[in-house]
């Protein structure tokens, strides 16, 4: 199949990363995850809206008993110089000693995960992991460990497979990056 440019708001996106090249790399992380937590049940938990076609394939890709939830991060307008802080929304299991795994579709800055662990953790669980099937290694702003990473990419802004554009593109089942003319 020829993958072709998509356009969405006025900017063009080549194909970047086909769903053949996912779907392998995807199912790896998965029997990575399940060397190192295939035996203590853990709860995935779900970043929504992006990672929810990630977490889809690397949920059924485990072969091991495991539970899924489900966050949304709510932003809300910090004051002074706390900057634009996150919150976690809707996260109701009880996570004490237990092993979580935090689904993401991408680490950018690194801000959103480093706070959503920290939250976590707060929460006392047995450890937390993080499996973020992109990661801009050029971009990340602060200290934060990503355990599973599916591909590191270039600081380039990419679309499909969960990832948006002002909420479009989400169902492209291959990944795009924005063009360069
Ligand atoms: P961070 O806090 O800068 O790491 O931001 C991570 C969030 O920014 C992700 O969860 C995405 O929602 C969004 N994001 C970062 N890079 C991209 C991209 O290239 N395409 C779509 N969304 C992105
Ligand atoms: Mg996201």
């Amino acid at each position: 199949m020829q993958a072709k440019e998509v356009t969405y708001n006025g900017l063009t996106f080549v194909p970047f990363i086909n769903r053949e090249q996912i779907a392998a790399r995807v199912n790896k992380m998965a029997k990575e995850i399940m060397r190192d937590c295939g035996d203590v049940n853990p709860l995935f938990v779900c970043v929504l809206n992006g990672a929810f076609a990630f977490a889809s394939d690397l949920f059924r890709a485990f072969e091991y008993d495991a539970e899924i939830a489900f966050i949304r991060l709510k932003s809300y307008d910090g004051t002074g110089t706390t900057g634009n802080v996150k919150q976690i929304h809707g996260l109701t299991e009880d996570i004490t000693n237990r092993t979580v795994v935090v689904i993401e579709d991408i680490v950018d800055t690194g801000f959103t995960m480093k706070r959503l662990v920290e939250d976590l953790k707060a929460k006392n669980p047995t450890q937390v992991k993080v499996a973020s099937l992109l990661y801009k290694p050029e971009s990340l702003q602060c200290d934060v460990n990503i355990d599973y990473v599916g591909f590191a990419i270039p600081s380039k802004f990419i679309i499909g497979y969960g990832l948006d554009l002002d909420e479009q593109a989400r169902n492209l089942p291959d990944i795009y990056v924005l063009k360069e003319e």
